[in-house]
């Protein structure tokens, strides 16, 4: 069954049970807290909550839809049979005064059994065992018997597993019930306890989760019942259609097949001597196609910063795959084809989507061709000092986190000089740093296994280096000369970078008068304000602007005024996001002052 048909079936099946069907809403949520929409049931957040009438908002108390997601959690595990940037939920709801339990159970089993024609016998749920004070769901183990699925093929799990929800810190979640699919024996690791959710091994893959809606997750991180229940449901629509056309994985199927087969035509590579490259290409490009779509633009911070990380690793693995130039628009184009039906974004940006990625693809080649410089020194030096042919482990990483190089690119680039890497050492390495990096909040999102690791904090971090950027440059025109001005500026999670135009060393007393002088801003606690208006204006206005970027008509201005001495500090023009208030920065610190270039210098600086 074609993928288009899967989706067809489903939302009849709900429309012809009385549901009204609903459009995808937008990857970019209303609810500007939260960075993507990840599950269909986040445009119904506030109707789940009972803070707004369905029946008002979208005229039915019953929906059902399809809806776009993407998660970013887990990007560096694109490439394995099953993790995606960019994915569809197929979802029903009942809000309110509505059916719950027995009949979601009920629709659930119909569609999947009679309509999919999927075997009851290879089906395997799983339910709430109770925790936290929350009764187990005795309930669900009785409606799914008395729907035939046997008692032993009913599994009980905690909190960890089985509980939905908030998307965010508070709001509407509760119980929930999986429903998994028995892909048979060869795919199991032969455990007598091997079922859902088994740590060994890929067997069963949950297909539909079905959440009990019936608290609402308050502040203090209690747990108060919903004055009405709910019911949400989410199928990951790529897992059902592997499923239902008998696929290994996802990127088999029709969904994906297209697009790697236009890669494979590109390459000299085949997809089955390196899925991963090709896997790691088109859903990237497929993830970035949906978000410039809608508007992101890749940048340093925030959604932006989401767009060039993908981009960058498809363009990484492009070159990997020895993928001929303009290897992205055929994909690109392919992806449009595939989606245009259902989400007609895609077609109407097609030109856009391209000029964008041809862009990115242009700026981040020369970043690569330092890299590469890098590489062939470091081979020089070995073959002159007549080392062995072996660029170790932590050579490799630091091509990685220097210039972006994927150990998949050294190796083939140290193969043809007859260097092999040696890939368990950068792996090492790889997973030392990515420890060191997992930081802050740890959610596990119910029913899909993906973890929300850190995303909100990492956005902090680098929205308060961003509000830095502005302070650190208004303080260097204070103490080195207005005629100072920007030449780059890049943000991680670590530090903040700026390069600005300068013809000698800054000294360190300089450097100290530079960073009291944006600690004094910081202690001040002063308000950062955001104002549009056209470009212009903005310019007369003595906004700083940044040459080298393409502004739109009406722009963005931050100001940080100094209330005590009646000052305008700090005015640019910017797309933001940047804190409220400067306290919220802390303490600032330089950390390096180097040339970087002709008459320019750089300057790197942390938050503390
Ligand atoms: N909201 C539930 C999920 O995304 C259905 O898994």
């Amino acid at each position: 069954m074609k993928s288009e048909e899967i989706r067809k079936r489903f939302l009849d099946f709900f429309k012809e049970k009385g549901h009204k069907i609903i459009p995808s809403s937008p990857l970019i949520p209303a609810d500007s807290t939260v960075l993507f929409t990840i599950a269909g049931m986040q445009q119904f957040n506030s109707a789940l909550a009972g803070e707004e009438d369905p029946l008002e908002k979208f005229g039915s108390r019953i929906l059902a839809s399809c809806q776009k997601c993407f998660r970013t959690i887990d990007i560096e595990e694109v490439g394995n049979d099953t993790h995606h940037t960019f994915f569809e939920m197929l979802g029903n709801w009942s809000i309110g005064k509505g059916y719950f339990k027995e009949k979601a159970i009920e629709y659930a089993l119909e569609f999947f059994c009679d309509v999919l024609k999927l075997e009851k016998d290879r089906i395997w749920v799983t339910i709430f065992k109770g925790e936290k004070g929350i009764s187990k769901d005795e309930d669900s183990i009785q409606i799914w018997q008395e729907n035939g699925i046997l008692k032993e093929r009913i599994k009980e799990f905690g909190m960890e597993d089985n509980f939905w929800g908030p998307v965010t810190e508070t709001g509407p979640c509760g119980p929930c019930s999986e429903i998994y699919f028995d892909r048979g024996e060869d795919f199991g690791c032969g455990d007598k306890d091997c079922g859902p959710n088994c740590p060994n091994c890929q067997r069963f893959v949950e297909l539909w989760n079905l959440v009990f809606m019936e608290y609402n997750k308050e502040r203090d991180g209690k747990y108060v019942k919903l004055p009405k229940k709910n019911i949400d449901t989410g199928i990951g629509f790529e897992r059902l259609v592997t499923i239902l056309q008998n696929k290994e994985s996802t990127y088999e199927t029709d969904l994906f097949l297209p697009l790697i087969q236009r890669a494979e035509n590109l390459s000299d590579k085949t997809y089955r001597k390196d899925k991963k490259s090709f896997r790691i290409v088109v859903d990237h490009i497929r993830g970035a196609v949906f978000l410039i779509s809608e508007g992101v633009f890749p940048d340093n911070l925030g959604r932006g910063y989401v767009l060039r990380r993908i981009l960058r690793r498809s363009i990484k693995y492009a070159k990997v795959l020895g993928l001929k130039d303009y290897w992205y628009v055929p994909l690109i184009k392919e992806t449009v084809k595939i989606y245009e039906k259902i989400y007609s974004e895609v077609r109407r940006k097609e030109t856009d989507i391209i000029s964008v990625v041809q862009k990115e693809e242009e700026k981040f080649k020369r970043t690569l061709g330092k890299g590469l410089v890098q590489f062939e020194k470091l081979l020089k030096t070995k073959i002159k000092e007549q080392k062995s042919k072996i660029i170790e482990g932590k050579e490799v990483f630091d091509l990685y986190q220097s210039y972006g190089f994927p150990m998949e690119l050294t190796k083939e680039l140290a193969e043809e000089k007859g260097f092999k890497v040696d890939k368990k050492g950068f792996q090492k390495k790889f997973k030392q740093h990515q420890e060191i990096s997992r930081i802050g909040v740890k959610k596990k999102f119910g029913g899909h296994g993906i973890e929300k690791i850190g995303i909100e904090e990492e956005k902090k971090k680098i929205i308060k280096l961003h509000t830095a950027t502005h302070l650190l440059q208004a303080a260097l025109r204070q103490i080195l000369g207005k005629e100072i001005e920007q030449k780059g500026s890049d943000i991680n999670m670590e530090r903040l970078r700026f390069d600005f135009s300068y013809n000698r060393k800054v000294t360190p007393e300089e450097i100290k008068k530079v960073e009291d002088l944006v600690n004094q801003k910081i202690k001040k606690d002063l308000e950062v304000k955001e104002k549009e208006m056209p470009f212009e204006r903005a310019i007369n206005s003595g906004a700083l602007s940044f040459f080298k970027e393409k502004y739109p008509d009406v722009v963005k201005v931050y100001t940080i005024f100094d209330p005590e001495i009646a000052e305008i500090f700090s005015k640019e023009i910017c797309g933001g996001p940047h804190v409220k208030k400067t306290s919220e920065l802390g303490f600032f610190q330089i950390t390096k002052e180097e040339s970087s270039g002709v008459s320019t210098r750089r300057i790197k600086a942390i938050l503390k």
